[in-house]
């Protein structure tokens, strides 16, 4: 929570900086939690999307195909595409942060997530942070700053005790890798 906070308090700060300056980006990465599976029974997606996660001409969201698109749930459907994804936590973000500041421009989300991975699976050199980076990277053609990592991912490191004990090394590394290849050494990065 305080460290939610000092995010918040420190993003508004440069964000009202350059709010002309192109899009307000966040990744969003890490297993299903991420990607999505609200209103999903029995491998269908209800359809419902609730009021907090409804879409706004200011909220875009970078395809699997490197183009922005209005953001509508679920936000990583050709992502995490072998599984049926459903609603997830990054509309509902995105809206509330234009909810506590309307000036702030548009807001590109990067959908990354994938269901049932594990933390090595992300470690640098893999497919999944590879994917990440270039994500990232093309995020920025056309403008805008990547102001935060949202990571969702855990569960599947806690089936044995010896991943479980790893788990905070092992995302340290990663997180410091991300910040170094991205070029972002203080890139805020909000853990669930
Ligand atoms: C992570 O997932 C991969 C692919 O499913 C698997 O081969 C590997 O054993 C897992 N590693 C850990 C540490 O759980
Ligand atoms: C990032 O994008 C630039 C061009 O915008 C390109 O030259 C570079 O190779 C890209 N890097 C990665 C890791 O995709």
């Amino acid at each position: 929570m305080l460290s939610l906070l000092f995010f918040y308090s420190s993003f508004f700060i440069s964000a009202n900086a350059d709010a002309d300056a192109g899009k307000t980006i966040f990744l969003l990465a890490g297993q299903s939690n991420m990607a999505g599976r609200g209103g999903v029974v029995k491998d269908k997606w209800d359809g419902y999307v609730p009021p907090q996660s409804s879409p706004n001409p200011s909220i875009l969201r970078l395809s699997a195909d490197l183009n922005w698109q209005p953001a509508t749930e679920p936000l990583h459907r050709d992502i995490d595409y072998l599984r049926t994804c459903g609603v997830g936590p990054g509309m509902a973000f995105a809206n509330s942060i234009l909810r506590l500041d309307s000036s702030i421009g548009v807001i590109g989300l990067v959908p990354c997530a994938v269901g049932g991975t594990n933390i090595t699976e992300w470690a640098r050199g893999g497919h999944l942070y590879d994917q990440l980076i270039r994500r990232a990277n093309a995020s920025l053609v056309g403008g805008g700053s990547i102001k935060g990592l949202l990571w969702y991912q855990g569960e599947s490191d806690t089936v044995n005790r010896e991943d479980a004990e790893s788990y905070k090394g092992r995302s340290e590394r990663f997180f410091d890798h991300v910040r170094s290849d991205l070029l972002l050494p203080a890139l805020p990065i909000i853990q669930v």
